[in-house]
């Protein structure tokens, strides 16, 4: 096998762009271009007949063909609910998503001339909670790969700075606003040794799209002013994706001018419309101000940790081209902001974490046959045996893959996270009042285990169900309602218990932003209680066996 096959890509899912990227044969991360030589592609699925269309000619669709067409899907990952019907049948947005990952893998392979790609690397915003994490590496299964790790879109960024820019440790604060969503965080970045992510913030309704969506609200008021006609334009779908363009498009222009003309047509009227910076700045500058007051919120919660200070403000996403963004940023914090590759840093800091992940397995591989083990017994090897063997393995792999030994050496990069929620089990409180009780607070470093102890409510209690909610209090204890309820664990008991028997739940939540759940009851016998969490919220079991079949006899183009 050649070594391209196996490179891992890496993956950046967007609301309304993705992108691709893998490390060169000089150890040097390129976005591929697609099949269509865009660096990056529209975020938005056609469902042509039997064929699928992702990309540009899917996003020019969409005004002839609205009810064919999905955007923002990302907006929808997680969300039990959502089902996109068309021809009788109905997709979950795992498969859509996954439809849009297998067009920019299969675009990339073609570009670089490999096929057989197994491993990619995805990313997702800090703020996903567990079901989106969890869908976001369904999407990436169903499309037909090992998704060998997904991780933060703000870590991913640093990487890539880590990596290229910065030479000596600094804390960098990561502002990414995409078109979906809004990210905030605070990382130590040691370059080539660690990245840690201190506290994470934001709004995963907060993006690019919104700014659209008040231009769009702009123009069908002036469209309104002009005629006389109180109509809601946007009833009709073809006039409001054909605003909706046309007010990203504006969008882009006003990054590179003070104003713009539009044209808005609807039912046989044509209206031209001028639209001002200022104007735009003005009818959009809550959402703006909101990034910031949630940078506050963030700042306070690093202070908690000891962190007062950073060194750098990294400007990501496309939406941070507007020109207001960089100049409010630098009025708050009197720092100018650095535009670090905005639309491709978070693909190629994926593809630069997949690299070392595949030096790893090379390192990893090549030791294990010299030391006649298995690759799953090497942790059994002691610190001498190691060194005995690696500076020649290093070598080895240096020679095979072309890399050099330093690049090789380098390859351990450790991510160190927290996570961006709180994990609690709805309990009582003295007054019998229903709260949530959080065992994981938002912004603990992971992984993290907690066990706390529940006493059973009669006797012979033979079941408990757990509700688990996600919420984003910092306190222990929540609101019910300020929380959403991501599963359920169900414990069976042995029925012997009496009233009271403590059972002991343990939450632990992994590197990754994945919740397992362990219980134990706690009376002399001490067994283990099964508790499997069961959601509605991600594809699992037969229905995602069979999107995987069905995925894999469509053709996405
Ligand atoms: N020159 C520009 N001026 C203003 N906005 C821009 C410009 N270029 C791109 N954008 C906006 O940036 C957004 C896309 O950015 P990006 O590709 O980083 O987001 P995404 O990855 O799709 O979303 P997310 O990260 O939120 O999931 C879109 O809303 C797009 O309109
Ligand atoms: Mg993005």
């Amino acid at each position: 096998m050649s070594k391209q096959m196996k490179r891992i890509f890496g993956i950046d899912l967007g609301t309304t762009y993705s992108s691709i990227a893998c490390v060169d044969e000089y150890g040097k991360p390129i976005v591929i271009p697609n099949a269509e030589n865009q660096r990056v592609t529209p975020s938005v699925v056609f469902f042509d007949g039997d064929n699928i269309v992702v990309g540009d000619v899917a996003k020019e669709s969409s005004k002839l063909y609205p009810n064919d067409v999905v955007s923002f899907i990302k907006r929808s990952m997680g969300e039990p609910n959502y089902l996109f019907e068309h021809n009788g049948k109905n997709y979950r947005p795992e498969e859509i998503s996954g439809f849009i990952i297998r067009k920019i893998v299969q675009d990339a392979e073609l570009n670089l001339g490999i096929s057989g790609t197994k491993d990619v690397v995805i990313t997702c915003p800090a703020y996903f909670g567990i079901n989106e994490r969890e869908a976001t590496r369904r999407a990436g299964e169903i499309a037909g790969y090992n998704v060998r790790q997904i991780i933060n879109e703000p870590t991913a960024a640093a990487i890539a700075f880590g990596s290229m820019e910065a030479e000596e440790e600094q804390v960098v604060l990561v502002y990414d606003l995409g078109g979906g969503t809004f990210d905030i965080t605070m990382i130590d970045i040691k370059p080539n040794a660690s990245i840690e992510v201190i506290c994470t913030g934001g709004d995963h309704n907060l993006g690019g799209k919104d700014w659209d969506d008040r231009i769009v609200a702009y123009l069908v008021q002036e469209f309104q002013k002009t005629t006389g006609s109180k109509e809601d334009i946007l009833e009709d779908p073809d006039t409001c994706q054909d605003l909706q363009l046309s007010a990203e498009k504006a969008k882009k222009i006003l990054t590179q001018r003070d104003q713009t003309p539009v044209l808005v047509t609807h039912a046989g009227e044509r209206v031209k419309i001028t639209l001002e910076r200022k104007a735009f700045e003005i009818i959009t500058q809550d959402l703006l101000e909101r990034t910031i007051s949630l940078t506050h919120e963030m700042l306070e919660e690093a202070g908690k940790k000891g962190y007062e200070y950073f060194d750098e403000i990294i400007l990501v996403g496309g939406s941070t081209r507007m020109p207001q963004v960089s100049d409010r940023i630098q009025n708050e914090f009197s720092m100018s902001p650095k535009i670090f590759d905005p639309d491709e840093s978070v693909a190629k800091g994926a593809a630069i974490y997949g690299w070392k992940l595949f030096l790893r397995d090379e390192i990893k591989e090549k030791v294990a046959q010299k030391t006649g083990k298995d690759v799953k017994e090497l942790s059994e090897l002691s610190e001498v045996e190691l060194d005995e063997v690696l500076h020649e393995v290093e070598h080895l792999v240096a020679d095979d893959t072309g890399y050099s030994v330093s690049d090789i050496r380098r390859s351990n990069l450790r991510i160190l996270n927290v996570t961006s929620k709180s994990f609690g089990v709805v309990a009582h409180d003295s007054d019998d009042k229903e709260i949530v009780f959080n065992l994981i607070r938002k912004n603990t470093n992971v992984p993290v285990t907690v066990t706390q102890s529940f006493g059973t409510a009669v006797n012979n209690q033979e079941i408990v169900s757990i509700q688990i909610m996600e919420n984003e209090s910092s306190e222990t204890i929540a609101q019910p309602d300020m929380a959403v309820l991501i599963g359920t664990a169900v414990l069976k008991l042995p029925s012997d218990l009496k009233k009271g028997t403590p059972v002991e739940i343990t939450f632990r939540l992994n590197e990754e932003g994945c919740l397992e759940i362990t219980a134990e009851e706690t009376s002399e016998t001490r067994r283990s209680v099964n508790a499997a969490i069961e959601t509605r919220s991600v594809i699992q079991g037969e229905e995602l066996e069979q999107a995987k079949s069905r995925s894999g006899k469509t053709k996405v183009s």
